[in-house]
């Protein structure tokens, strides 16, 4: 969501990443991904990790902890944030080249793209259970269309899913 949040702000960043380069005709990512998008992932990946650390060493629902917080640094919060941005520049890679317009959906790809990215970066440094990361599926899926769907009621995004 922190893309969308940080639109209209640090409008220094709002350049595309791919510069508005074509690959066979088409453009490689579109408008829509820009360096400011992806750099809010970054910094709110840290931020939520930063969160989560505070809440384990307070002991406010520390069973519900995966990882020892006090043990890491900021960096699996980096990774998830960077990795989300990552999966959701890859899907629009593809998404252009099968022809569908920035801002249009894509379903599934426009769910699941941030967390496949997250999940490879994470693994860098830790692996969740397996078990544990196909029994969030149905949870992601559901929870980005929930907040896709608060974002378009409130005015900040385009499609509800
Ligand atoms: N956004 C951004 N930079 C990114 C990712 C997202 O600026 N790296 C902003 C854009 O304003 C984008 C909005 O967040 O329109 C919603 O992101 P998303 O749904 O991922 O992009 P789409 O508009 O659907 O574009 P695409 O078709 O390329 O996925
Ligand atoms: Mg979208």
């Amino acid at each position: 969501m922190s893309p969308v949040l940080v639109r209209g702000r640090f409008n220094a960043l709002a350049m595309p990443i791919d510069q508005g380069r074509m690959l066979w005709g088409k453009r490689i990512l579109g408008d829509h991904k820009t360096w400011r998008g992806l750099f809010a992932g970054i910094v709110t990946g840290a931020l939520v990790f930063e969160l989560q650390k505070y809440a384990y060493e307070a002991e406010i629902a520390r069973e519900l902890a995966l990882i020892d917080y006090s043990a890491h640094p900021l960096v699996p919060g980096l990774l998830m944030g960077a990795g989300s941005g990552v999966g959701d520049v890859v899907k629009s890679f593809f998404k252009r080249r099968v022809d569908i317009e920035p801002g249009a959906s894509w379903p599934v790809f426009d769910q699941l793209d941030f967390f496949v990215g997250a999940y490879f970066f994470v693994s860098l440094v830790y692996a969740p259970p397996l078990l544990l990361t196909i029994a969030s599926l149905p949870v992601i899926l559901l929870g980005n269309v929930a907040s896709n769907v608060i974002g378009y009621w409130l005015g900040f995004k385009e499609t509800w899913i």
